[in-house]
This record gives C-alpha cells, structure tokens and sequence, in this order.
C-alpha cells in the first residue's frame, strides 16, 4: 500500500485532506502541530524514516499575515522557510514527492491580467517572503519531485476565515464595509484538498501550479454572495479605510492553466460557496 504524510493535520487544508483520502488505498499518517513541529528536523527525519512515505502532503505553515510583520516574524521564517526546508530534504532522503502549498501573496498585484505560473515574483510581506523562500526550497531540494500549488483566500469548514468572520458579523450588525478595491479567488479548501489529491493519483509533473476556485470576484463581492440570504447591508470602500500592517496585492488572481492543462475541471467560486453553506447547515 502506498503511504501518504499529512503535516498540519489540524488546519482547515489538513483536515480536509484527512478526511478526503481513501485509506483503503493509502496509509496515512497524519501530524497535529503537539505530534510533529516540522521545524524540529531531528523529529521531523525520524518520522519520515520509519513511515518511509511515498508523498509528503505539507499543509503546515504559518498563517498569521498581520502578526507576520512583527511580533511573529521570527516564527514565520521558522515554519514557511525553514520548516518548509527541513520537511523538502527529509523527503529527500527517502524519495518521496512532495506537495507545498504556496500563496498569491508571492505576487505583488500590479499586473491587471492573471498571475501565471511563470510570472515574476515580488511578495509586499514577511508573509509572502517567507512562502517564496518555502517554494525556493522545495525546488531546489526536490527538483522534478517537488510540487508548489499557490493558491489565495482560502475558506474551509474548518477553520477561521472570511466566510465565519462575515457570518459571525451579520448577527450583530445591520450594515458592514467591505473593501472593493482587491480582486482575487476565493479557494474552498475541500476542492484544494481534492486538487492535490488528484496530484497524487495522476502521473503529473513536479513544478508550479495554481489553484483557487474558478471567476473573480473582490473582497465586497464576495461577502454580498456570502451574505445574500441575510439583511446585512454591504457598503463599499478602499483598503486605504482598513490600514494594515502587511501589504497586500490589489489584483492576486491566479491564472488557473496549470490546473487545467492537466484536465482539472475547476468549480466556480460561488458553486464553492454554495457546497459550503450547505454543509454548515445541515
Ligand atoms: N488561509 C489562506 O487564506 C491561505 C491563502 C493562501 C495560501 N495559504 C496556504 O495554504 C496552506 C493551508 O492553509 P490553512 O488555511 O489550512 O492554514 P491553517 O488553518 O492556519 O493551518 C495551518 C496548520 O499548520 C499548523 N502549524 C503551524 N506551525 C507548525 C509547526 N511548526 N509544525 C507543525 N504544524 C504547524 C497550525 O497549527 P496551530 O494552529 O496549532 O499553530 C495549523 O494547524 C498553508 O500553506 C497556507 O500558507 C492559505
């Protein structure tokens, strides 16, 4: 039987691919942050060692953007960078491939057509520089073995995220802003979760994907199909009215040829959406 290694098996990417994998097919093993620090490479090459997994599924990172910029920037290098590093040669060692989950923040959203998978990188945060330096790893240690999917504004059942934070406000609150002035592609991370299992089972090749649902759409579109069922007034406004500390790209859409070229059929964002809702209501 083939063996599988999910890291970060409690974030909302990690538990989807916990769930969605067929252990019939695959033995899996799966690591919580408590049970598997991937920046421990002692702990992390003693696993790897005694699984001796065909595939890596690396969904472990650190996901802070804001706190990223100060007090978290020593542990975003540590997790996005050298973690990411420590768990590429690890795979190394025992010839597995290996999936990493890479962002738009890798662009710095002054194009106005989509990012494709060949376009130069220029993160604006610690964040993105960090991911950029996880991807840089992964190809240099793996090579042809190694895979980075970018992906951007991920929502999963479990999990915080826009989706929960729009909810959660539209029961206190009669009237919201929300920026329209950043466009890009929602993710649902059961679909990411399903890409790279598709990966997995197809005989692809190693390099740079993306992947996020299908149609584009900015913050305040988003949070209107979010919302459409609620009486919540979404007013619009730019980014300059909610100053943060990362920067963020204005236009991350990613450019979903990859995907496609490899007869990935990609749902839409509000079908997406939809499946989601669906699923927290009944
Ligand atoms: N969320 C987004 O909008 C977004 C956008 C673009 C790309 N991505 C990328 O997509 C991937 C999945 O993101 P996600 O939304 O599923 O993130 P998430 O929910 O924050 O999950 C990340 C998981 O990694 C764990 N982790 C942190 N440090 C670790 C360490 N040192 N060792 C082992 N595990 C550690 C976290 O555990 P604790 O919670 O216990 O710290 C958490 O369970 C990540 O690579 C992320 O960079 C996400």
């Amino acid at each position: 039987m083939k063996k599988v290694i999910i890291t970060g098996a409690n974030g909302q990417l990690g538990k989807d691919l916990v769930e969605l994998i067929d252990t019939s097919v695959f033995e899996v093993s799966a690591f919580i942050k408590s049970e598997l620090d991937i920046t421990n490479e002692r702990a992390v090459q003693t696993i790897v060692n005694s699984i001796q997994p065909d595939w890596i599924l690396h969904a472990a990172a650190y996901t802070n953007v804001e706190a990223a910029e100060d007090e978290g920037k020593e542990q975003n290098w540590l997790v996005n960078a050298t973690g990411t590093e420590v768990i590429a040669k690890a795979a190394k060692t025992v010839n597995a491939k290996m999936i990493y989950v890479s962002t738009d923040y890798v662009f710095d959203g002054t194009k106005e057509t989509p990012y494709e998978t060949t376009d130069a990188v220029n993160p604006l945060n610690e964040y993105g520089k960090a991911k950029l330096a996880g991807e840089k790893a992964v190809q240099e240690v793996l090579g042809e073995d190694g895979f980075v999917i970018r992906t951007s504004w991920v929502f999963g059942i479990h999990g915080h995220n826009f989706v929960y934070t729009m909810l959660k406000l539209s029961e206190t609150r009669n009237e919201l802003k929300v920026v329209s002035d950043q466009l890009g592609r929602p993710t649902f991370s059961e679909d990411l979760a399903h890409f790279m299992w598709f990966i997995v089972n197809q005989n692809v090749r190693g390099g740079i994907y993306h992947f996020s649902n299908d149609d584009v759409c900015s913050w305040n579109t988003f949070a209107r199909e979010i919302l459409k069922e609620k009486q919540t007034v979404i007013h619009e406004c730019t980014s300059d009215e909610f100053p943060q500390k990362a920067l963020r790209p204005k236009h991350s859409i990613l450019d979903l040829t990859s995907a496609k070229k490899i007869d990935y059929d990609i749902p839409t964002w509000s079908n997406a959406l939809e499946r989601f809702k669906n699923q927290i209501s009944g």
